[in-house]
């Protein structure tokens, strides 16, 4: 009988979905939860022809080249900017992400800093902490309104328009967005959204909210001109990726305020946070949490594990990145 292959779960998941794993394979884990180094990565992966990844692990050329019996990668994110899918696909590597199981509690936690950034919930949190709360004031703390303002959107992928439409249909806002391509007509209608450039878009909004993919397209892609752009009542929150926004020059920003507040989740070299962001009162940082639900982040993990499983037992994947590796 043929040994059964052997996979890497590169961080500690769901022990029911190692479960679900181990019914088809002899599968190394990562129970300390310890992030792997690259050279580490590697030395793992000896032997090995799947891996589950999170952002964290980067499956690069360099990867490749020290792994040639991989044949699947599967990231626990939606997001994939750690895969070179290029040289995935040059090295017949299957890459695959986790689409549409996280859109709604993310498009959630979207809206939930959108609220906490307008209405200073952090801020105020960290005022009556600190014992500072002796007497009520008409101005304490008034932020911005949300219901009603306008909420401009970077990106308009299926979280976009799961924000939209809470946008519009719940907060009764004005959505306007930019995105590489317009949507149709009736989706337009739908999530009552209209399309503007990127710089109507950075003029008009209250309330801005990225949701783009990071490339280096969009690297830097909120710097200081875009910020001078923005009503200096606005807010901006970023729960895409880190790089997306020049950290330091949001930071200057902030604390000169040119713009309102801002929210964020994603950071420039994560888990590290750019210092002066945390010296600035008017902004909310949170540790990239925007999907983590716990039902949401078990179904990230099993779903990768099922792209996995069908790709390593039958030859297919359910939410395939370069599905031209699986045709080949
Ligand atoms: C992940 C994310 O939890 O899906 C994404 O792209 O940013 C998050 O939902 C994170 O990337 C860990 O893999």
């Amino acid at each position: 009988m043929n040994p059964r292959p052997s996979i890497l779960v590169a961080r500690a998941i769901f022990p029911e979905v190692i479960a679900s794993l181990r019914e088809h394979f002899e599968v190394d884990t990562n129970d300390d939860d310890v992030a792997l180094t690259p050279e580490q990565l590697a030395q793992r992966l000896q032997g090995k022809v799947g891996v589950l990844t999170t952002g964290s692990e980067r499956v690069d050329a360099a990867l490749l080249a020290a792994c040639p019996g991989l044949k699947v990668a599967a990231n626990i994110a939606v997001g994939f900017n750690n895969f070179d899918v290029p040289a995935m696909t040059a090295a017949g590597v299957l890459g695959t992400n986790t689409p549409d199981v996280l859109t709604e509690t993310t498009a959630d936690f979207g809206f939930a800093l959108i609220m906490a950034t307008a209405r200073r919930l952090t801020e105020s949190e960290h005022f009556l902490r600190a014992g500072k709360w002796n007497k009520w004031a008409l101005d304490m703390f008034a932020g911005a309104d949300v219901h009603g303002s306008t909420l401009g959107i970077l990106g308009m992928g299926r979280i976009g328009q799961a924000i939209a439409r809470r946008g519009a249909h719940g907060f009764g806002m004005k959505v306007i967005y930019h995105n590489r391509s317009r949507l149709d007509a009736a989706i337009e209608a739908d999530l009552r959204a209209s399309y503007v450039s990127k710089d109507q878009l950075l003029q008009q909004a209250d309330h801005l909210i990225l949701v783009l993919p990071y490339s280096a397209e969009s690297h830097h892609a909120i710097g200081a001109a875009e910020i001078a752009r923005m009503k200096p009542t606005a807010t901006l929150v970023n729960i895409a990726r880190g790089g997306i926004v020049d950290d330091a020059a949001l930071a200057a920003a902030l604390r000169e305020h040119r713009i309102a507040a801002a929210g964020l989740d994603v950071f420039e070299g994560e888990p590290k946070v750019h210092p002066d962001l945390l010296t600035v009162p008017n902004v909310v940082l949170t540790p990239h949490i925007a999907s983590a639900t716990l039902a949401t982040r078990r179904a990230m993990a099993q779903l990768a594990a099922d792209n996995v499983i069908a790709y390593l037992t039958e030859g297919r994947a359910l939410t395939p990145l370069n599905p031209e590796v699986i045709l080949a």
